[in-house]
């Protein structure tokens, strides 16, 4: 054989990975799986095993947390998180001492992962298991920082965290070390298919001097999983299926329980004629075939430009052939085994059910292979709203289309209900530039993929869930604002409106202040109105009671104004400035008008403070900047701060003014476009407020006001698919509605019914924007 024979062919004898390492280490400890509550094993049972998925063998048993292991656990965290969130300095040496021993015992961790897992060694010991590491060190310098450059952050408390089989490590990383960082103390809960890296990882942390009860551990399936968010936790943080995340924003409802969701996606790999090809078939190679097609972000959606498809699929195919597929343990081997049966099934259910297209399958040998292997697919011809291009298949299975224009690719890359990442290949920078502002989703690599770093925010948007891990941005989700003393916490009840004695109207005119919808004033579709009157009985006028019709033309009044969303920091700053000096000229009428609704409170407080916050938020409109992170590779990742887009506001009761323009400015500021209800006990300082706003340049259809029932528009607010976040300053029976009911496009929602109304601006901003993570090539 000639050394030409041997790169054409490319056949490798195998080059496998010892596993007797990791299988005596499981053998010490008797071969069970189990709970590290306080610091120690807890309950070791073999309730169900735990397979390698290459072989079909047993690799351990694996204990089944009941909900009284559960509590034990929680109550161990509990009881560990004070004094855990004391020293800042101590929990960054605590974590640092994790990722040395996490380096020290990295190939036991790696080879643990693929004997678990099924994915190639080259992964996990290669990517996994480093970025896992990385994670812990990146983390260990937020702890130090913390308390000088997060004065306003406190912990949350205790953390439930619940993890998928994808990463077992590398997911636990992402979800222990934010935590530690802050001063949270944590319950895990790994996959039921991959428990066992977090059985070494429990040991490290003892080695590490992690105290007794912050770190716990608590293995089972999806009924443990369940025990946990109901647990007495402060947040569940949730990686998983979209399905399961839905049941868990709804049992969360209304709990106080901060949350955050990663799920799953269809993430679009967009090839422009103008592409390197060798470079973005490789791409794809990592983009769908990493980890066998299971991760969250996979490249799953390949859109080829018209021109180049022919070329790029051919070339494609060839790739895929010379894929080597196997047990994991081979060093040799690209692309491992499926996880679990349970998953092949489905893969392959998905796959068979598809009639489109043409599949092409690797011809990769296959036939001595025992486990559960699946082989790399590729389905061409499909059409945007075939199911297998909208649905996730999580495998290794890649399905294709065409498009013409840039515009198209944006249009059938947009087209999809999730929106976690997306990868943009052309060596045209103008026109990278250009495409990736306006994908919809939370991550964009440019002629990369997969790229994922502990600095750099990671998370989606749409039904790809909320919230970011990684970098400043995910601290966030471990983090509230610490109460100010002499902050005061906003009044959960509701005043109830004044009634008047005798029903005799004061004034007879009709004074019925209508909504304010696109920028006009408009009547309510129902016809109805309430009297409002004041302290003394006497009829002040009528409010509209808008119904689920006004909103709905409130939101489409929203969604025409989108060009509020792209208009600069500059022209929204000047805006709310005349904002507020159109208030302020009003300011004595204003100061009125509250006295009259409050029944004797003076309104000048009230209003100086309205016109304070909308100089505040005019200030803050340019000045809201991204960040360009450093990451550990050839290229830069940036933090690019967007609108979140529609924002619905069921604002707060107790103070007729400043309840809508304390949400309204930030929001305005921050290029969102927004539908608010006004208090339903005094709305008439909204009403008039809309003619300020009339008098303002504030473009139609991006502030609506509407005037009402909280509980009777909330539900709507929350289903409706055009709104992208709720915020309720209601009543705390409004806003569980409100979270019970985002679950129908998984939508974020801001509840504020338990916590002070002396948000740092900080929150009001990152409430106010998604972060889109841009991953661009730079620097040498
Ligand atoms: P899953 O969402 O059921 O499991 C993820 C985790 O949630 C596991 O730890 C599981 O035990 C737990 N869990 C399940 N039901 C729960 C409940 N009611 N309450 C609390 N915790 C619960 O995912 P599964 O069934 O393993 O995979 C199914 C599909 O989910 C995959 O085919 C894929 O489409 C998607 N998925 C997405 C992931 C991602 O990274 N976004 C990761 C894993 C799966």
């Amino acid at each position: 054989m000639t050394i030409k024979d041997i790169f054409e062919s490319m056949d490798y004898g195998p080059a496998p990975e010892s596993a007797v390492e990791a299988l005596a280490w499981l053998a010490d400890r008797g071969g069970i799986a189990g709970h590290f509550i306080n610091g120690k094993w807890d309950a070791l049972r073999d309730d169900f095993p735990s397979n390698n998925p290459a072989t079909g063998e047993k690799l351990a048993g694996v204990t089944k947390g009941t909900a009284e292991e559960v509590a034990k656990a929680v109550a161990a965290a509990r009881k560990a998180q004070p004094k855990w969130a004391k020293d800042g300095a101590a929990r960054a040496r605590v974590l640092y001492a994790i990722a040395r021993l996490m380096q020290k015992n990295a190939r036991l961790l790696a080879v643990m992962e693929t004997l678990d897992n099924g994915k190639p060694i080259r992964e996990s010991r290669d990517i996994d298991i480093p970025l896992a590491i990385r994670h812990f060190y990146h983390h260990a310098g937020f702890a130090q920082l913390m308390d000088a450059e997060m004065p306003d952050a406190e912990p949350l408390g205790v953390c439930g965290q619940i993890i998928p089989w994808n990463f077992p490590l590398l997911m636990l990383a992402w979800k222990i070390a934010p935590a530690l960082a802050m001063g949270n103390t944590v319950v895990l809960k790994p996959a039921e298919y991959t428990s066992l890296s977090a059985m070494i990882f429990a040991e490290i942390c003892t080695a590490a001097g992690v105290p007794p009860g912050v770190v716990n551990i608590i293995t089972g399936d999806g009924e443990t999983g369940a025990e946990l968010v109901a647990a007495d936790v402060d947040k569940i943080a949730f990686t998983g299926s979209t399905a399961v995340g839905r049941i868990i924003r709804e049992q969360t409802a209304g709990s106080g329980k901060a949350l955050s969701l990663e799920l799953g996606g269809k993430s679009p790999y967009i090839v422009f004629e103008d592409a390197d090809i060798d470079s973005a078939v490789e791409g794809l190679v990592d983009a769908i075939w990493f980890n066998s097609g299971q991760v969250c972000c996979a490249g799953s959606r390949l859109l080829v430009q018209e021109g180049i498809a022919d070329r790029f699929y051919a070339k494609l195919r060839t790739r895929m052939d010379g894929l080597r597929i196997g047990d994991g343990l081979d060093k040799c081997i690209d692309v491992g085994a499926i996880v679990d049966p349970v998953q092949l099934a489905q893969i392959k259910a998905m796959v068979d059910a598809n009639t489109a297209g043409e599949t092409y399958q690797c011809a990769a040998p296959k036939t001595e292979l025992r486990g559960c292997f699946y082989p790399p697919t590729l389905i061409t011809g499909l059409a945007p709203s075939d199911t297998l291009m909208q649905e996730e298949i999580f495998g290794p299975v890649l399905v294709a289309t065409t498009f013409r224009t840039p515009a198209e690719a944006i249009e059938i890359a947009n087209n999809t209900r999730y929106g976690l990442a997306a990868s943009v290949w052309t060596e045209n920078i103008n026109l990278a530039l250009d495409i990736a502002p306006k994908l919809v989703s939370g991550i964009v690599w440019v002629n990369a993929t997969n790229l994922m770093d502990a600095a750099a925010g990671f998370g989606g948007v749409r039904e790809s869930g909320f919230g970011r891990e990684g970098g400043w941005e995910g601290l966030m989700g471990y983090t509230k604002p610490k109460i100010k003393s002499g902050g005061k916490s906003a009044k959960v009840t509701a005043p109830t409106p004044f009634t008047t004695q005798d029903g005799t109207p004061a004034d007879p005119l009709d004074r019925t202040a209508k909504l304010y919808i696109g920028g006009k004033q408009a009547r309510p579709d129902g016809g109805y109105s309430q009297p409002v009157f004041d302290k003394s009985g006497k009829l002040l006028g009528h409010a509209s009671i808008a119904n689920r019709k006004d909103l709905r033309n409130a939101i489409e009044a929203n969604a025409a104004a989108k060009g509020w969303s792209t208009s600069t920091g500059h022209l929204r700053a000047q805006i709310l400035y005349y904002v507020g000096e159109n208030l302020s000229a009003r300011a004595d009428e204003f100061a009125t008008r509250i006295k009259q609704l409050t029944g004797g409170r003076t309104g000048s407080k009230e209003v100086d403070d309205a016109i304070s916050w909308l100089f505040t938020w005019a200030a803050w409109a340019d000045k809201h900047d991204g960040a360009a992170k450093g990451v550990p590779i050839r290229g830069v990742a940036l933090a690019m701060p967007e609108p979140v887009g529609n924002i619905a506001i069921l604002t707060d009761d107790t103070r007729p003014l400043m309840g809508l323009i304390e949400p309204l400015a930030p929001a305005l500021a921050m290029g969102n476009r927004v539908t608010a209800v006004a208090s339903h006990a005094f709305p008439l300082a909204a009403t008039d407020f809309y003619q300020v706003l009339e008098t303002s340049d504030l473009p139609a259809g991006v502030a609506n006001i509407l005037t009402g029932s909280h509980t009777e528009l909330a539900p709507h607010m929350a289903a409706h698919a055009n709104i992208d976040a709720v915020w309720s300053f209601s009543t705390a029976d409004v806003s569980k509605v409100v979270e019970a009911k985002s679950t129908s496009n998984i939508k974020r929602t801001w509840v504020n019914h338990r916590q002070s109304r002396s948000w740092p601006s900080s929150i009001w901003r990152a409430q106010s924007t998604e972060i889109k993570t841009i991953w661009f090539p730079y620097g040498e």
